[in-house]
């Protein structure tokens, strides 16, 4: 192991700092083999705790010289190694000098000081300040910062940090120097530098106090004409944390800087934003609608986290959901006010049944405060971030727009400059509007997914409805025995016309009839309504009122009820998934008793008639006509059949396509926009109603459109049209076609490499891909590079969690070949290997052979050894639980 036997570390174990550090003032000398930081850092004791020894956290250090109080410290007074300083005795207050020597040259974990191209840049967060000098790294240690940073003129002409630049000028043999004073204290997590030759555009923003913020956007020269989109996002974002949170931002200056090489999407550092480019750049020619909408969203995540995150910030990293599954919330609420609400929460709610409520079934499943951890890396999930945010819409829900607001406005204020936890955050909710949520605090401690079975019966005599919820939650590993929660479902009742019935409930204590929301707190309860004049099919659960999953025996006929007359957007599209679901898991039964495939008529009736609905938005449209995703079946399948469920899906795909070809084709004419693209909702839904049309064209059985889909490819003004006709034609079955429009999109486009990931993963997704040999090729194509994260990503990170078809090839070729890929990506960016291991924890939801074969996957890289804290954690957690 290359961290000796890693260890877990534990919130009970949760102690305050026993120093803090009142000011640090840095000094970077940039090299070009390596890097000298100076540090000082004005300390002083923590009267409410014991005090004794000084221990300051480090990673791969090379100590130069250290000093207290002015005086070079005896042997006897430290110790020093590559992982920690320990000081053993120190007055009440106290200056400490250290400097070390760093190789940002050789970083190729991408966390503390690394290059990225030809630019130097950082990245903190969790526990990536401790790279770069000694330190108490932990975000309870929170310090005023001055940045001093000296570095080659002509090379890197630009140089960054928090704050205020307050100094610069030119020093002798070609050098400068530039300081960086940021006035606002902060954890060592939200630090940054960036050095390089840097363009920018510039914009401004006067906040609602009427104080002129500057705005810049720093790329590498190419991406110069790739800001604009980024800028206007950010403007939008200001704007809208003012209005709808009353949050205004608090220096002269916002500073986001792009780079190729960066292991998550992007870093809310204290005004100096440092973007991953896939996550910045745009425009019409280069990028799709997909990616416009992740950088408004991603843009906007980053700047609301300088409330919350940066001017609340998190007490240990326990509580990381305080400020994630809060920041998460907010954008989702900004994207939805830039949209549409109901198709932003499909998205959402897509995106947690799929991921979050698989990871909560794994081996990894964690509270959204967990417990413990080995590698906190490997808790930046969709479990911290999305169930996170569900959480606080739940808050958001119970209290209503109002009383949330005044518990938002509570927090800030209470806590502003300090490092606190999610307890915290739900007091202040508490304070704010009286609302009791003792039992709702059971979301925070316990993982898992909560299901609710529900039963129901009508008495036409007496004119009532009882409803019966009964609640469980299966073990997961960290614990066995769990509480009930506190679930609010949103409900409404159809009667046999369509028509909704009035809600009369004599429980007014748990159920509240202005937002026809019942709160379940029992393991099980009834519900009786009356008035209700006929029989009825129940809604419910609209809008995902809660993260949980909902058992009703539905019939056919009842989902297609709901498709036709539900008055909730949200569960409109749900009846329909909830019916083509129940289809495809009938045909994959049949594939796996050999049975002939017949469709239910009901569904090509339903998509003709949803075709034919000229008034929908046409994003809900898309929505409506999009089948779900092998992932979310496979999580309604168990043991989960990977080919039989491709099989069965696709053999629908195809017959709807056959069947319905005409409309398809109609709604791709009436739909084939012409004029300059724009990013706005309409357009980019027009698009993808059209895209999909084209995509359904290919699947039918007639030759004619393949023409249609090269003529798209050929003549695209826009990367959304042009690569969607690329993917359309990649999937289908004309493969030489398919060859030769991907060599001519590499030819027209390798210059650019952020397209090129796009042309990566379109193949690696793609049926036009055949198992790992495939990928190999693609792993040593010239444009592929093992250290860049969005490459790796769009190669082995899509072929594993998106092409399930080839990568469960029944041979377990594709998991011993993710294994080897893992244990080579472990050597160079263990962060980046711990995410790709994702698809192999799933190994005992597969069928036995394929969970065995996974299972000697897991083995074969713990067999490795040598191994990071981050892939040690996770594989040796998925072969124990
Ligand atoms: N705080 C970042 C965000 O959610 C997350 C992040 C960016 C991160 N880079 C990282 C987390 C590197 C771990 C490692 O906006
Ligand atoms: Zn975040």
């Amino acid at each position: 192991m290359k961290d000796a036997s890693p260890r877990a570390i534990y919130l009970k174990d949760y102690q305050a700092p026993k120093y803090f550090i009142e000011r640090t003032q840095l000094t970077f000398e940039l090299f070009e083999d390596y890097t000298l930081v100076s540090s000082v850092l004005t300390m002083f004791r923590n009267e409410q705790q014991s005090g004794g020894e000084l221990v300051l956290h480090g990673h791969e250090l090379e100590l130069l010289s250290v000093t207290l109080d002015g005086q070079a410290l005896t042997a006897e007074q430290y110790v020093a190694n590559a992982e920690s300083l320990t000081i053993h005795e120190l007055p009440d207050q106290f200056t400490l000098s250290i400097q070390t020597r760093i190789f940002p040259q050789k970083n190729t974990a991408l966390e503390g000081l690394y290059k990225s191209s030809k630019m130097f840049c950082t990245q903190c967060e969790a526990e990536g300040f401790r790279r770069i000098t000694y330190y108490l790294d932990r975000p309870d240690v929170m310090s005023v910062f001055e940045t001093r940073i000296i570095a080659d003129q002509q090379k890197y002409p630009v140089l960054l940090s928090n704050g205020n630049m307050t100094h610069s000028e030119k020093l002798p043999d070609g050098r400068h120097l530039t300081v960086w004073q940021d006035p606002h204290k902060k954890p060592c997590y939200l630090f940054a530098l960036v050095a390089g030759d840097l363009q920018h555009i510039e914009d401004s923003f006067t906040t609602m106090s009427g104080t002129e913020v500057a705005l810049r956007i720093y790329v590498e020269p190419q991406n110069i004409d790739k800001c604009e989109y980024a800028m206007d996002s950010l403007r939008r974002a200001m704007k809208w944390d003012e209005e709808v949170y009353g949050r205004e931002y608090d220096l002269n200056i916002f500073n986001i800087v792009a780079v190729d090489d960066f292991n998550m999407g992007a870093m809310e550092n204290k005004s100096l934003n440092i973007f991953n480019s896939s996550c910045v750049l745009a425009n019409p020619k280069t990028a799709t609608d997909a990616a416009y909408q992740r950088i408004e969203a991603i843009v906007a995540h980053e700047y609301f986290h300088n409330w919350s995150g940066n001017r609340v910030t998190c007490r240990d990293w326990f509580q990381l959901s305080l400020k994630e599954g809060f920041t998460v919330f907010r954008d989702a609420c900004f994207s939805a006010d830039m949209g549409s609400s109901t198709v932003k929460r499909i998205e959402d709610a897509t995106m947690l049944r799929t991921v979050q409520f698989a990871e909560d079934a794994g081996p990894m499943a964690h509270a959204i405060l967990p417990a413990s951890f080995i590698e906190i890396s490997n808790f930046y999930t969709v479990t911290i971030y999305e169930k996170g945010a569900e959480v606080v819409r739940m808050i958001h829900n119970l209290l209503g727009a109002d009383l949330f607001r005044k518990g938002s406005d509570l927090y800030f204020s209470r806590h502003d400059g300090q490092a606190v936890t999610t307890n915290d955050f739900v007091v202040a909710m508490e304070d704010a509007s009286g609302i009791d949520l003792r039992q709702f605090r059971n979301w925070y401690h316990q993982a898992g997914t909560p299901e609710l079975t529900v039963s129901d019966e009508y008495d036409a005599q007496k004119q009532q409805y009882k409803i019966t919820f009964t609640q469980s939650c299966p073990d997961t590993p960290e614990s066995d025995n769990k509480e009930p929660f506190h679930i609010p479902l949103q409900i409404g009742l159809h009667l046999q016309d369509g028509s909704e019935a009035p809600l009369h409930c004599d429980n007014d204590v748990d159920f509240n009839a202005k937002t026809s929301v019942i709160s379940l707190k029992k393991p099980q309860q009834s519900f009786v309504f009356s008035n209700v004049s006929t029989a009825v099919v129940p809604s419910l659960l609209r809008g995902l009122s809660a993260p949980v999953k909902l058992h009703y025996p539905y019939t056919r006929e009842q989902l297609l009820f709901l498709m036709r007359h539900d008055t909730d957007g949200f569960n409109r599209w749900d009846a329909g998934q909830a019916l083509a679901t129940d289809i495809i898991l009938e045909l994959a039964d049949c594939v796996l008793a050999n049975k002939a495939l017949t469709l239910d008529e009901r569904l090509i009736g339903v998509f003709r008639e949803t075709l034919k609905q000229s008034d929908l938005d046409k994003a809900m449209v898309v929505k409506m006509l999009t089948l779900p995703s092998i992932a979310f079946l496979m999580e309604q399948q168990s043991p989960a059949h990977v080919q039989a469920l491709y099989a069965a899906r696709h053999f629908v795909k195809k017959t709807l396509a056959s069947e319905l070809h005409c409309q398809f084709s109609d709604i791709y004419q009436e739909n084939d926009i012409t004029g300059a693209y724009k990013p706005n909702y309409d357009a980019m839904a027009q698009r993808s109603l059209k895209n999909l049309s084209l995509q359904y064209l290919l699947e039918s059985d007639r030759e004619q459109y393949l023409s249609l889909a090269v003529e798209q490819f050929e003549k695209a003004n826009n990367m959304t049209d042009q690569s969607a006709a690329l993917s359309a034609i990649v999937n289908s079955r004309h493969r030489d076609t398919a060859a030769s429009v991907l060599q001519q999109f590499y030819q027209q486009w390798c210059h650019d490499p952020l397209v090129i990931n796009q042309w990566f993963s379109i193949q690696a997704g793609s049926d036009y891909l055949q198992g790992v040999d495939a990928c190999n090729e693609l792993l040593s194509h010239e444009a592929f590079d093992m250290k860049n994260p969005n490459k790796v990503r769009s190669v082995i990170g899509v072929f594993a969690g998106q092409n399930l078809r080839h990568f469960h090839a029944v041979n377990g070729q594709g998991y011993s070949w993710l294994a080897d890929r893992i244990i080579e990506l472990d050597a160079l960016n263990p962060q980046i290997a711990s995410r790709l291991l994702g698809p192999l924890t799933k190994w005992k939801r597969l069928s036995v052979e394929s969970g065995q074969l996974m299972k000697l996957a897991l083995e074969k890289i713990l067999a490795h050894g040598n191994l990071s804290k981050d892939v040690y954690e996770v594989v040796s957690k998925s072969l124990a639980n």
